[in-house]
């Protein structure tokens, strides 16, 4: 059955984001200014590691290039070096690069759809920035690799794990969305339509079951490899299988506004905005969502990094609304909003031993890793947030 796509939920807060908030310009910089400070100095202090997806005590230890996260940090360096013009952040990125290759072709914790994450912030970035050919190559090689998790009578690729492993085959989550960008890229950079098709099945796929017809998100969806046959939906990282985990639900907005932006189809829009206002209308006062969107009140823990990666997703999302829609202004707005609730009251600038520039993250509450954290995904999306509000911003996504 195909989802209502008009039915979109009523937004509640429509009073508060008819404005936008009253900070001045110097607040908006000193944030961002706080955060490139704390980069400035953590390229020292990480020599050629990498934080850990969520720190400890408000402190990140330091990891190889093992994880599906290490390149929030390399991201962050090209947005520093961006605003600043200061070598020094451009020379820490470039210096992961050997790194970021030799991961492919060692094939080091690589049977992941997040080579989406991995590449476009640490390879399409540079490429995108500086033209570095080593750059746009590996990023190519990861496209490359990606597909091969694309299972072709489902149309949809598989998230974790090695293909054959029955518990993960034919299964997707939300997050996907956020890395289809580099197979959108990957078709541009080699006119090999293949890449955009197939990234343009699995979205609609994901778009078809993973979305409710309430707007809210199962985290995970079954699919039979065999049949293409849909399964089930289920969690992963949210409180049930029925809830919708807040940052699955933000990956979602971003995910479709990036899906537009490189297809131009109005129904990536319409799945956005539905997402939007979901997550939007459940937001407690601050507006920084709880880790699941089934709490709209405490004591549960928030999650910082929902929150800011949302508030990417409104602003692109908002970008790419028509003038007269008046969604354009209301999502930009709460984006706004959300942003300078986490500027004021959610940064480490209190802790200063803390490497993060994010508190009260959340990575996976029922794994117990990460709750109540800085995450190095929380860092780096709070940090684009801040730029596009600053100066605007042509993505690596
Ligand atoms: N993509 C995994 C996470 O958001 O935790």
């Amino acid at each position: 059955m195909e989802k209502p796509y008009t039915e979109q939920e009523k937004l509640k807060r429509g009073k508060l984001f008819a404005s936008p908030p009253t900070e001045a310009a110097s607040f908006w910089q000193d944030a961002l200014d706080f955060g490139t400070g704390k980069i400035k100095k953590n390229i020292t202090a990480f020599k050629k590691k990498f934080p850990a997806p969520a720190s400890t005590s408000n402190v990140y230890t330091l990891i190889d290039n093992t994880d599906w996260t290490s390149s929030f940090w390399t991201g962050m360096l090209a947005l520093a070096w961006e605003g600043t013009a200061d070598r020094a952040f451009l020379k820490a990125a470039e210096a992961y690069l050997p790194g970021f290759r030799a991961r492919l072709d060692k094939r080091i914790a690589v049977e992941t759809h997040d080579l989406g994450f991995l590449y476009t912030l640490s390879c399409v970035s540079l490429w995108k920035l500086t033209g570095n050919q080593e750059a746009r190559d590996a990023a190519l090689k990861a496209a490359d690799l990606l597909m091969v998790r694309y299972h072709e009578k489902a149309g949809v690729i598989q998230a974790w794990g090695n293909l054959n492993d029955t518990k993960q085959q034919g299964r997707i989550i939300i997050d996907c969305a956020m890395n289809l960008p580099l197979l959108y890229w990957a078709a541009e950079e080699t006119g090999n339509p293949y890449y955009r098709e197939a990234a343009l099945r699995h979205i609609e796929n994901a778009n078809r079951y993973i979305i409710r017809s309430n707007w809210s998100t199962y985290h995970t969806y079954y699919f039979d490899t065999k049949t293409g046959k849909p399964l089930r939906g289920s969690t992963a990282q949210g409180y049930s299988d029925d809830s919708c985990w807040s940052r699955g639900q933000a990956w979602g907005i971003y995910g479709n506004a990036l899906s537009y932006r490189y297809n131009r189809d109005p129904l990536f829009l319409e799945n956005a905005r539905g997402l939007a206002r979901y997550f939007l209308n459940r937001l407690p006062d601050d507006l920084v969502a709880y880790w699941d969107l089934v709490f709209v009140k405490g004591p549960e823990e928030r999650d910082s990094s929902a929150a800011a990666i949302a508030a990417c997703g409104l602003l692109e999302l908002s970008a790419a609304l028509p003038y007269a829609d008046p969604d354009r202004r209301l999502f930009e707005n709460a984006a706004l909003h959300i942003t300078a609730s986490l500027a004021q009251s959610y940064t480490t600038a209190a802790i200063p031993r803390s490497n993060g520039i994010l508190i009260h993250g959340v990575y996976n509450k029922p794994g117990h890793i990460g709750v109540d954290e800085c995450t190095n995904f929380g860092d780096y999306f709070y940090m684009e947030a801040l730029v596009r509000i600053v100066r605007g911003w042509k993505p690596y996504w």
